[in-house]
């Protein structure tokens, strides 16, 4: 039998869903205040007491949590349970300084596993299906955060990880699942091996894809979708709230991932003021775990850019595509760009190959952008410089710059294995 019905909070009406997550907010606050130090001083400091909290317009009134509150508490300074209730520790790359860590008790652990089976039964997946999680294993939250799900679904598990990309496809040709869980920049360097060593990526045997850990755009999906030939859907999660399943796309409308409201509450706030938005317009996205007990995090800033759209196939909203992070927005000469303009733009000219690398670079004083795309190995050489001025051209019309287009041989850039890095800043080397 099919395991794939909904659970209960799935169906309930938008005020029974608040009043559950009133319920859990507050005893989530009271849980901060008592059982974390770090929590207590910020309260006391912003002169808020969890008692203050009656409506959930009130959150409002209490501090937010950063990055740098996680690093400045390294390692394990953000826990509010004793160590030994402490069963996991999953920690951020820390790229930018100092990992963040993030710590879970065996009840958050089953929360966790919980949204991630309730993410798969969203993209249609049950206990009948194969799932391959090629999202790395490790202190990464995505190969081990999803696995446990798979596992929850009762589906069957074929524990990859990232890396060894001809493996990844042999074991796709052999095993053949019916599911692949992994980034969408290393899904595209999969169907590149698919299609070397097999001919075609499309007959292969998934039919659905998770994808999640960076950003992506709709073009992305429909190369994707048409390449494997699959539904791709978009999984969201961050490891300062839990991990990948703190949203996901449902594949009866597909668009954009619901967030499990009912343990992670949603706002929308304005990136300089803080001040909190109404719901469908753009800012940053902010959030409140209301279940977790190893590390809760109260108004937790993610520096993810989107909006917050009504519900549809769910009571619980959605979140709209992420624009980008407020950390990754290039200014070029007064005009704010995110690398996925770039990439939408790339993605409109089928003779390019969807990997890409954005360079800032200085042009005597000015800063500017060096575009670096592959053409299609079908594609004569000649058409070199068509190429390159059309995308330029492009660019300018849809995202407003001028940049500088370098297009080279398909496989000459980097290929991802997890999340890529789309962006370098040459400007201090150059
Ligand atoms: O990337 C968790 C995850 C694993 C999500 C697997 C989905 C699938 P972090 O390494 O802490 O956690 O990175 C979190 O990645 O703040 C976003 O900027 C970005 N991100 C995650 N999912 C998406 C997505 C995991 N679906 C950061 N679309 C987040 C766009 C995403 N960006």
């Amino acid at each position: 039998m099919n395991n794939n019905a909904m659970e209960k909070i799935e169906t309930v009406s938008v005020d029974e869903l608040r009043s559950v997550q009133l319920e859990r907010m507050k005893k989530t606050l009271q849980h901060a205040y008592q059982n974390s130090p770090v929590y207590k001083k910020k309260f006391d400091e912003a002169g808020v007491h969890p008692d203050d909290f009656k409506s959930l317009e009130d959150l409002a009134k209490f501090p937010f949590t950063t990055k740098k509150d996680l690093r400045d508490n390294y390692p394990f300074g953000m826990f509010a349970v004793p160590q030994e209730q402490i069963i996991r520790i999953h920690a951020s790359s820390g790229t930018t300084g100092q990992p963040t860590v993030v710590g879970y008790t065996q009840n958050d652990i089953n929360v966790w596993s919980d949204v991630v089976a309730r993410s798969l039964r969203a993209a249609g997946l049950s206990n009948k299906d194969t799932i391959q999680v090629s999202y790395g294993y490790g202190l990464f939250t995505g190969g081990l955060g999803a696995h446990y799900g798979v596992e929850r679904l009762g589906a069957t598990v074929i524990p990859m990880s990232g890396g060894q990309t001809e493996r990844q496809a042999q074991l796709i040709h052999d095993f053949k699942p019916t599911a692949l869980m992994v980034t969408p920049s290393y899904c595209l360097n999969i169907i590149e091996a698919l299609e070397k060593k097999f001919g075609s990526a499309k007959d292969c045997s998934i039919k659905t894809g998770i994808f999640g850990a960076e950003p992506w755009t709709n073009e992305m999906r429909r190369e994707i979708e048409d390449r494997l030939g699959i539904n791709a859907l978009d999984i969201y999660g961050l490891s300062e709230v839990m991990g990948p399943g703190v949203a996901m796309e449902c594949l009866e409308t597909k668009d954009g991932p619901t967030i499990w409201e009912d343990h992670f509450y949603p706002e929308i706030i304005h990136p300089e003021t803080g001040e909190v938005l109404p719901d469908g317009e753009l800012g940053e996205l902010v959030f409140t775990t209301i279940t977790k007990e190893g590390m809760p995090v109260i108004r937790y800033r993610t520096r993810d850019l989107t909006r917050l759209l009504p519900g549809t196939a769910r009571p619980m909203r959605r979140m709209d595509k992420i624009v980008g992070r407020s950390d990754d927005m290039m200014i070029i000469r007064g005009v704010n760009v995110f690398p996925s303009q770039i990439e939408e733009q790339i993605l409109h000219i089928p003779q390019l190959v969807p990997n890409y690398q954005i360079q800032i670079c200085k042009k005597g004083h000015l800063d500017t952008l060096h575009i670096r795309a592959e053409m299609r190995r079908d594609v004569s050489e000649t058409l070199t410089p068509q190429i390159a001025a059309l995308l330029k051209a492009q660019i300018k019309t849809m995202v407003g710059i001028s940049v500088m287009v370098e297009i080279l041989p398909e496989g000459s850039l980097p290929r991802s294995e997890g999340k890529a890095q789309r962006v370098f800043d040459i400007r201090k080397s150059a």
